[in-house]
């Protein structure tokens, strides 16, 4: 078979609603053509994150009816606690809301001013919560990673160079620990191989700094490494990313990704005095340590999604799904970042639409107009989201890439759903010379992709 069908049946559906044309016009000008101001019921297609949009199965609709939810040491908490217990082997498991609440307790106590903190490239709450506390976070992805059209098979590993000058520069003294994102979402949902992670860990052990894991998508990194990795390929997907997760001291996950759950995570730990201190910290924001911040039926889902997740039709399917949909438009001229990674395909909008400037922000332009052509809601990792400050003259610096991002939600759409995308993306390829930029009219100081209002700019 050229293409792995769905690795399951579909029990409930879900109605998803076409808007018109003229109808998305409106809606578009109503939510000052920002799409997370776009209502969910008025997109046809989703693809704004695979983050909390998951499909559950059968197993894990039950697993919410079983849910225990004493308020102290449910037999849901338990049974959670086993099954990351057996996947990871971190012998603490600290169950919080969703992933940015392990990263700010994590941070809270190995961070504060003076220290440093490399990732190959931090995600942006990862990044918030290291600065918060006053550290540096300091990205240090392979060059490689800021080439959308380089197909190294690893775009997500670590520049082992600039960690030891890294290191060396700063002192181990001042680094708490490395961090590696599984895969990396910012540069393009890129795997990480395990060679990069054995020779971080060897780095990281010479000086006594401890690796984690942001390990919010490991299963699929785990499953590019067996395709891509020689010597990998006889291997089962668990076992790798057993041997991944063995390298590391610890791990923040969100569970929201390749937990297949639709909220939750945890942070994963093998140093009994530091996960004392994070249970603590634990209680004042999360919730008692037997739950965190999740009910009981939460952290059944998530048990069984992370045994779901980890099954290799699944795995196959889903890497393959996203694949097709990326390779489809690459195929009709569409630049992507290649090779397509896990989670979505990243459409490099610099390079389809050159003629519009960096701060009139192609990205988002492009999203608008997948939006208007056929109700797709995407997201812009480019300028709009990225651009930095001029601390001298206050000039906005672009971001380095600008990217739209189709994230693929687990299990939720069919292969139509993907030829529909497909075309949409090719037909407003075909009139990309006639796409104009957007210029910002509202904005606020921090994190202003999620609310900003733009207007269409138009030629005189
Ligand atoms: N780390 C990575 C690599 C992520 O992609 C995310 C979330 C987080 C940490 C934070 O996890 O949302 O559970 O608090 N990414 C989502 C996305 C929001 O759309 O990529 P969270």
């Amino acid at each position: 078979m050229k293409f792995p069908s769905e690795p399951f049946k579909i029990k409930v559906i879900e109605r998803i609603r076409m808007t018109t044309h003229e109808e998305r016009e409106e809606i578009l000008a109503e939510a000052g053509y920002n799409l997370f101001l776009v209502k969910a019921e008025d997109c046809h297609i989703d693809l704004l994150t695979d983050s909390g949009t998951a499909a559950m199965s059968d197993e894990q609709w039950s697993g919410l009816v079983r849910g225990d939810e004493s308020y102290a040491s449910s037999r849901s908490f338990f049974r959670f606690e086993k099954v990351v217990k057996d996947l990871t082997g971190f012998p603490f498991v600290i169950p919080t809301h969703q992933g940015r609440a392990a990263e700010k307790i994590l941070f809270s106590m190995v961070g504060g001013e003076g220290k440093t903190v490399p990732n190959n490239t931090h995600f942006d709450t990862t990044r918030a919560n290291v600065e918060y506390t006053g550290a540096e976070a300091v990205d240090l992805a392979v060059p490689e990673a800021s080439v959308p059209s380089n197909e190294h098979p690893f775009k997500g590993n670590m520049d082992l160079e600039a960690l030891d000058r890294l290191i060396e520069q700063y002192g181990p003294q001042h680094i708490p620990l490395v961090m590696i994102t599984l895969t990396n979402n910012t540069s393009g949902g890129q795997p990480v191989s395990l060679e990069n992670i054995r020779a971080v860990r060897d780095r990281c052990r010479a000086d006594g700094i401890p690796l984690y894991l942001d390990a919010c998508r490991f299963a699929e990194n785990a499953w590019l490494i067996k395709e891509r990795e020689a010597g990998q390929e006889n291997r089962s997907v668990a076992e790798i990313a057993r041997e991944v997760f063995d390298c590391a001291e610890g791990c923040t996950m969100s569970a929201k990704k390749d937990g297949l759950a639709n909220i939750g995570g945890f942070l994963g730990l093998r140093d009994e005095e530091l996960a004392a201190r994070a249970r603590n910290l634990l209680v004042l924001t999360e919730g008692f340590p037997t739950y965190g911040g999740m009910a009981g039926r939460d952290m059944e889902a998530i048990a069984q999604g992370l045994q779901e997740v980890v099954q290799e039709d699944y795995l196959c399917f889903r890497i393959n799904q996203v694949r097709r949909l990326g390779e489809t438009i690459s195929q009709a001229g569409v630049p992507i970042v290649k090779p397509v990674g896990g989670h979505a395909v990243y459409i490099d909008a610099k390079a389809m639409l050159p003629h519009i400037p960096a701060l009139q922000f192609p990205g988002h332009a492009l999203c608008i107009e997948l939006y208007r052509e056929a109700g797709v809601r995407t997201v812009e990792i480019g300028s709009v989201m990225f651009a930095r400050k001029d601390a001298a003259t206050g000039e906005e610096i672009p971001s380095e890439l600008e990217l739209v991002r189709l994230a693929i939600p687990r299990r939720v759409y069919t292969q139509s759903h993907f030829d529909y995308v497909a075309e949409a993306v090719v037909r407003v390829y075909e009139r990309r010379h006639e796409i104009r930029g957007v210029r910002i009219v509202e904005q606020e100081p921090m994190l202003r992709h999620f609310t900003a209002r733009f207007e269409p700019i138009v030629d005189k």
